[in-house]
């Protein structure tokens, strides 16, 4: 289907609107604490210092806005791309670049680290499903299934039949899923599976809320027993404490089970009948729809209302209660600091007693990184024998902005170990750099050259530039002679000092064609 044209080049960068200029550019320079006279470059210098915007601007909306829209306005590629409207990623849609891959790889190697210290193995279902697996166990009243799924009518085969198929918005269903059609059920019980995938949801896309995210998700399948729910917890804390996050919060509630819960839907429903005039309409749906997220309305209006609520953990019953009971046990033994919220109930409909959100505090708003808890019907749902289950979510972008927002700082990339300059432009020369880089990462060395067959002048400076911490030269010396010459130590490149100077200035050393790789691995 076509787009639509686009409305006077306005741009929705990650769900904010690209404002007038004038107001923007104030506000921003105001936020960078930065003089109104500004020029173009410090406003450019400042849009890569995004973390200090954010921060001024008090977590307003997502830190990869501000450059975005400071390049959006001003431009910082040197030609000015002008990108027509529909070239451009989608609303919520996000590239993920390499400054920010640190952080991911960060979060994923930590996740699967714990994860597989905690007896998790990896899974990774399909990203479209059938339509269907998502409404029968997420639950047709919920908002995920209401309004967020990219469901699409797939190509019709031969017979002309098609399937509707959905991107999936959750993790858990294909677990699940996964976990019957491939009979895991006969495996040891409990199977602890992980998963490190994109999620699609038609949200409108604000701070920490995109259209496409990814969790780190855990599901532990055949298992009723309490303290799988507190070793779940235990991982995930355990997960956040070695990123290096503090001020997590850990909210635990439960929401029992189908002998203890409809009952206390009717007296939640009783509660609210006579209230139901003044709340608002979303609730009035709820009310009709699925009782218990009258709970998770966040309109100042129906905040008194929600407080005054009778709680779900005053009417459960006996079994439930001493499983929760238990829960709050092991996560005492495992030393897992948590606050019980008896409001706390989930989006999603397939959960059944033990719920938990872990919540951010820090800069100022309140935010879920992850949500979770037990589904012990859901299996049932989908035609298997009752089968146990708890897991959790985790948002990886939301991570990834918590590591930020608190100033941890990712390890830093590997950094390159030799630059392989050529002194003349000849093309034995540049044979001999293609072969001697060639050389280096075959042996694992992180090497880099220059392409384009740039001055000798110019190489030095990309050298110098790269970090490298050793300048591999060759000229025709060295070519005649079957050697290189190494420079080592990095030295900042000055505009005025020649390349030659540079070379004077460092320790130089030559070494024959054949023991560079030793040389260089024995430094
Ligand atoms: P959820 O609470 O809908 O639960 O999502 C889990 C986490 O994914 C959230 O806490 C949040 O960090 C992240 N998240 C969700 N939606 C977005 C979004 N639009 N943009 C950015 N991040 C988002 C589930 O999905 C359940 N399947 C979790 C689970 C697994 N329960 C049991 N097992």
């Amino acid at each position: 289907m076509a787009k639509p044209a686009p409305t006077t080049g306005m741009k929705e960068s990650l769900g904010v609107a690209k404002p007038a200029p004038t107001t923007w550019t104030s506000k921003l320079l105001q936020a960078a604490k930065l003089p109104p006279t500004i020029g173009m470059k410090e406003l450019l210098q400042a849009a890569s210092r995004p973390e200090e915007l954010h921060k001024a601007f008090a977590s307003d909306f997502p830190i990869e806005s501000y450059s975005a829209i400071i390049v959006s306005h001003y431009g910082n590629t040197p030609k000015d791309y002008n990108m027509p409207e529909q070239y451009r990623a989608l609303q919520g849609f996000n590239d993920i670049l390499p400054d920010e891959q640190s952080y991911w790889r960060l979060i994923e190697n930590t996740a699967v680290q714990v994860a597989e210290l905690y007896g998790y193995r990896r899974i990774e279902t399909p990203m479209l499903e059938e339509t269907s697996l998502f409404r029968r166990t997420t639950g047709e009243g919920t908002d995920l299934v209401e309004k967020e799924m990219y469901s699409f009518d797939d190509r019709p085969d031969k017979e002309g039949k098609y399937d509707n198929l959905t991107l999936r918005p959750e993790g858990t269903a294909g677990v699940v899923r996964a976990y019957l059609e491939h009979g895991l059920f006969k495996w040891p019980q409990p199977v602890k599976l992980y998963y490190i995938s994109a999620m699609f949801r038609h949200e409108k896309p604000q701070a920490g809320r995109y259209r496409e995210h990814h969790q780190f998700g855990c599901e532990a399948l055949g298992e009723s027993d309490p303290a799988i729910d507190a070793e779940i917890i235990a991982l995930l804390y355990q997960f956040y404490t070695q990123l290096g996050l503090k001020g997590i919060r850990i909210e635990l509630n439960s929401i029992g089970d189908q002998n203890c819960r409809p009952a206390y839907i009717e007296r939640l429903k009783d509660y609210y009948r006579p209230l139901l005039d003044e709340c608002c309409d979303d609730c009035k749906m709820r009310f009709v729809k699925n009782p218990l997220r009258l709970l998770d309305c966040k309109e100042p209006q129906d905040q008194a209302k929600i407080a005054a609520a009778p709680k779900i953990v005053d009417y459960l019953c006996e079994p439930c209660r001493e499983h929760f009971a238990a829960v709050q046990r092991f996560l005492n033994i495992y030393d897992v600091p948590y606050t019980l919220n008896p409001l706390l109930v989930r989006g999603l409909d397939y959960y059944t007693r033990t719920v938990f959100e872990f919540l951010s505090a820090a800069g100022g708003r309140t935010e879920a990184l992850n949500g979770g808890g037990r589904y012990d019907g859901l299996a049932e749902l989908l035609g298997g024998a009752p089968t146990p289950g708890i897991g959790f979510g985790a948002g990886v972008e939301r991570i990834s902005r918590e590591l930020k927002k608190q100033g941890v700082k990712p390890p830093a990339e590997e950094p390159l170990r030799a630059f392989v300059v050529y002194f003349e432009r000849t093309p034995e020369l540049k044979d001999a750099a293609v072969q001697v880089i060639a050389q280096l990462r075959r042996a694992g060395i992180k090497a880099e050259m220059s392409y384009g067959d740039r001055s000798r002048k110019a190489q030095m400076k990309q050298a110098n530039a790269s970090g490298a911490s050793s300048i591999i030269l060759i000229g025709e010396d060295e070519l005649a002679g079957n050697f290189v010459t190494i420079t080592e130590g990095r030295k900042t490149w000055t505009k005025d000092l020649p390349a030659e100077g540079l070379e004077a200035e460092r320790k130089q050393v030559k070494v024959e064609r054949d023991k560079l790789v030793e040389y260089l691995k024995g430094l």
